[in-house]
């Protein structure tokens, strides 16, 4: 990705209640002139505590909000979920999309991705479309074939392509799924194998726009290896989840970037 600062995104998962969530922004420091673009992915009950904490601690200028999943209906009888305009109207500007906890603990299907991303870009949001391969896949030397697949998908749909190539933001996050919550970070040299593959897919498909897109790497990212990651080549960010949870941690995350 060419120029801007380095994204920091915090994914909280289902962690941290209305109530922590208000209290996160006391103990985060943003370094004065970091270039980093913050975000942070509460739990949607979350969000408007984390906003008003951010308000408080004079942050939310700083700080960009999103939701971990949305449905891609915008009203109905969906017990449940959450829809874009809802998360729109309730402060959120990113949403994550394909998280490998949706895909594998809730079955989310490449398909329910692509239609998840286009509801996202209807809406005006930013989607943060999540790929990565298992442990498996990994071993059989699937890597790039799993995570082309996930991203092709969704960039196979012409809806989806339009609104991109005319200069709608969208994200890519790579998170091996061996990585996530299991302290086995990936190398900065695996990392920038997976993202320069991604790029080129990107720039295949989206053409020039596809250099824009900035690619996050996520798994076991700590305060000590973030630094690293993201000096790594095609590494534009990192997606951050249990070090995240740790307001210190995860600004000195921030600082490394
Ligand atoms: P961990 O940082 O806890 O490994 O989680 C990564 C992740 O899934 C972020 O979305």
């Amino acid at each position: 990705m060419s120029g801007g600062g380095k994204v920091v995104a915090g994914n909280w998962k289902m962690n941290l209640g209305p109530r922590e969530a208000l209290d996160f922004p006391s103990g985060l420091r943003v370094p004065d002139g970091s270039a980093a673009e913050i975000l942070l992915f509460p739990p949607a009950i979350s969000l408007a505590g984390l906003r008003e904490g951010l308000e408080r601690s004079g942050l939310s200028h700083r700080v960009g909000l999103g939701v971990q999943n949305v449905y891609f209906e915008e009203a109905g009888a969906y017990t449940g979920e959450t829809s874009v305009s809802m998360a729109a109207a309730a402060g959120a500007g990113h949403v994550l999309v394909g998280h490998s906890e949706r895909r594998h603990v809730f079955g989310e299907t490449d398909a329910d991705t692509a239609r998840k991303v286009a509801a996202v870009l209807r809406g005006g949001l930013i989607p943060v479309l999540c790929v990565g391969e298992n442990l498996d896949e990994r071993e059989a030397g699937r890597v790039e074939e799993v995570i082309l697949r996930q991203l092709e998908t969704v960039l196979a749909s012409e809806t989806i392509r339009a609104p991109l190539g005319s200069g709608a933001r969208f994200l890519l996050a790579y998170e091996p799924v061996w990585a996530i919550g299991t302290g086995k970070t990936a190398t900065p040299e695996d990392a920038s194998a997976a993202h320069a593959v991604l790029r080129s897919h990107l720039v295949e498909r989206l053409g020039d726009r596809g250099r824009e897109v900035p690619i996050l790497y996520g798994g076991s990212v700590n305060p000590d290896n973030a630094g690293e990651l993201m000096s790594a080549d095609e590494v534009d960010g990192v997606l951050v989840g249990g070090a995240s949870l740790d307001p210190d941690g995860f600004s000195r995350i921030i600082h490394a970037a």
